[in-house]
């Protein structure tokens, strides 16, 4: 298996640190993927960390993930509550994913309370900031076969 993790941020994580700090924190998407990178080193794995605002370009890195990941962590901001286009490529994928977000889905507005993703991955994090991302990095870490 690749000892690589891709880490994907959809729509809007861009803005990080200046987007409603109150609900998403004041951390940068560069200091998430500093964290991430540190927490992948300490497990010996690489890091692909990426983020775009178009659906289409997601899905792409998803296809190419099969085969160059050992898992990914996804982010996939707004189109989480609405892209059956991510439910589709996520089942076709043979590496887990780990659904992220930074705030807790389930207590804000009623159309954030169902996501797509989650149904396809292996877990989810939310509502834990940037340090839901580390705890991801971590989870799919130590699902990977001992060698
Ligand atoms: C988010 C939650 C989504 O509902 C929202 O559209 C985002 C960010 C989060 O990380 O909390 O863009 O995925």
């Amino acid at each position: 298996m690749p000892a690589t993790l891709y880490v994907l941020n959809g729509p809007n994580l861009n803005l990080l640190g200046q987007r409603q700090p109150e609900i998403y924190g004041r951390a940068t998407l560069a200091d998430i993927e500093t964290a991430c990178r540190e927490q992948a080193a300490a497990f010996a794995l690489d890091l692909d960390f990426r983020q775009t605002n178009q659906e289409g370009t997601l899905i792409d890195w998803l296809h190419e993930a099969d085969g160059a990941a050992a898992g990914v962590v996804l982010n996939p901001g707004a189109y989480t509550h609405t892209s059956i286009a991510l439910f589709d490529a996520i089942r076709a994928l043979s590496v887990p994913v780990v659904e992220v977000h930074l705030s807790n889905i389930y207590a804000r507005e009623a159309f954030r309370h169902h996501s797509y993703v989650s149904p396809v991955a292996l877990g989810v994090i939310c509502g834990f900031g940037a340090q839901g991302y580390v705890l991801a990095v971590t989870a799919l870490a130590q699902q990977r076969p001992a060698s």
